[in-house]
């Protein structure tokens, strides 16, 4: 899934030759699955249809400030409601005239009160001719630009429409589209960090056909997953047996069945990652001597012997070095008082406490009410929420302890 998925992006075009490629910005956009809007100014109607990038935008395309309505009564195209709409704004092309009304808050189109209400990161593709992108007043003007916090996407050498060859060409759409994605990309807080999480159950072998599991279904440690790729970390997900496909391509999913094969996965990358979530329900004890084939019915008692499985937790807080160390804990009494017990016997950085206390949450269900309590001894408790919503409060409480 790409970073651009989601977002809502305010494309701005402005009248310059370069617009007529404007309709492919949009559709690479709307490929990676940004949902987008268009605002032009009136001469760039002149270059490109309102009626193509409305069509490929699947939105109503504006360019003035009041569009007609019912009878004599005119609509005003909201540019405020519209600014504060965008996740990002990208203006494509930007001309000499563009650049210099921004720089200087003048506001007399539709695309300028939108970019000086807009609340949210702006992009900048510029596009003239070489002689007008070298000019000091442009240069000084992007550079203003770029000291708002802008993003300017440079233009590049070529042949222009004035028959001239130089720079000044708008950034081409495919680079102006992987530019912004990886502009967003470096902005989101994880970006650059490795995240290990562990899933779902474990399945301990009796027999060949039996085994010894829990009811974990993996969807806390998923959704953790999900919020983390989300939020730009590069992720390996461990989990043991679940129905559940990870939505996100980029994490990195690695299925393993008993206690012993988690076990041996994590310690695979444990040593390079951030940040470590154990989520799985491990099974505590597996069956001592798992035979090779299925164990035959006979009447009288059937004794399997057990022995503890390693703790997961417990060995990466005994290995841990920079990483935030995670667990997660249940209790039915003491609730507390024995999850911080474990936050320390475990060496984590902090533990998530399930409440059972709630019939909605916990093992199996969409839900999930939790207590983050830091080694500190300090405590945050959350209402009852979807998991998902749980994972974005549980990485809110990492991002602030890291
Ligand atoms: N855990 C683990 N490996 C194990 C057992 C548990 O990594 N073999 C992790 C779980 O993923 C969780 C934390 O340890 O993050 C706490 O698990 P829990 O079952 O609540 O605690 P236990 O240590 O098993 O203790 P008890 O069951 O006695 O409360």
């Amino acid at each position: 899934m790409s970073i651009l998925s989601g977002k809502k992006v305010l494309l701005g075009v402005t009248g310059g030759i370069a617009a007529y490629k404007t309709p492919l910005i949009v559709r690479l956009l709307i490929k990676q699955g940004a949902e987008v809007k268009v605002v032009m100014t009136p001469s760039a109607t002149d270059f490109v249809t309102p009626l193509t990038l409305s069509t490929l935008s699947q939105n109503p395309v504006v360019s003035t400030f009041t569009a007609e309505g019912e009878g004599d009564h005119p609509n005003w195209n909201n540019h405020v409601e519209l600014a504060l709409w965008a996740d990002l704004m990208l203006i494509a092309p930007a001309t000499s005239n563009t650049i210099s009304s921004m720089v200087n808050a003048r506001c007399n189109n539709l695309l300028l009160a939108c970019y000086l209400s807009a609340q949210c990161p702006v992009y900048i593709a510029p596009a003239m001719d070489l002689d007008m992108y070298v000019h000091p007043a442009n240069q000084k003007n992007m550079t203003q630009l770029e000291r708002f916090g802008h993003v300017i996407f440079p233009a590049q050498e070529g042949f222009l429409a004035s028959g001239l060859e130089g720079k000044g060409r708008m950034m081409e759409p495919e680079a102006i589209v992987t530019a912004l994605a990886q502009s967003l990309a470096e902005k989101a807080p994880l970006y650059g960090k490795t995240v290990l999480i562990t899933a779902g159950p474990t399945f301990e072998a009796i027999d060949p056909v039996r085994f010894i599991g829990n009811h974990s279904s993996g969807k806390m440690g998923f959704a953790l997953a999900e919020e983390a790729a989300k939020l730009g970390a590069k992720v390996v997900l461990v989990s043991g047996p679940t129905a559940l496909k990870a939505i996100n391509p980029t994490i990195k999913l690695v299925a393993v069945i008993s206690a012993q094969e988690m076990f041996t996965a994590v310690f695979k990358h444990y040593d390079t990652v951030d940040i470590a979530i154990a989520a799985a329900a491990v099974a505590d004890f597996t069956p001592t001597n798992p035979v090779d084939q299925k164990i035959k019915k006979k009447s009288g008692l059937l004794e399997i012997n057990l022995k503890p499985t390693l703790d997961i937790l417990a060995e990466m807080g005994k290995q841990k070095k920079a990483q935030f160390l995670l667990g997660f804990a249940l209790e039915t009494q003491n609730e507390l008082e024995n999850a911080m017990a474990k936050c320390q016997k475990k060496n984590a950085d902090a533990i998530v406490l399930n409440s059972l206390n709630d019939q909605d949450a916990g093992f199996g269900g969409d839900k999930n009410k939790i207590t983050f309590i830091r080694k500190n001894g300090t405590t945050t408790a959350f209402e009852l929420k979807t998991k998902t919503e749980v994972a974005a409060d549980i990485f809110a409480q990492i991002i602030a302890s890291i």
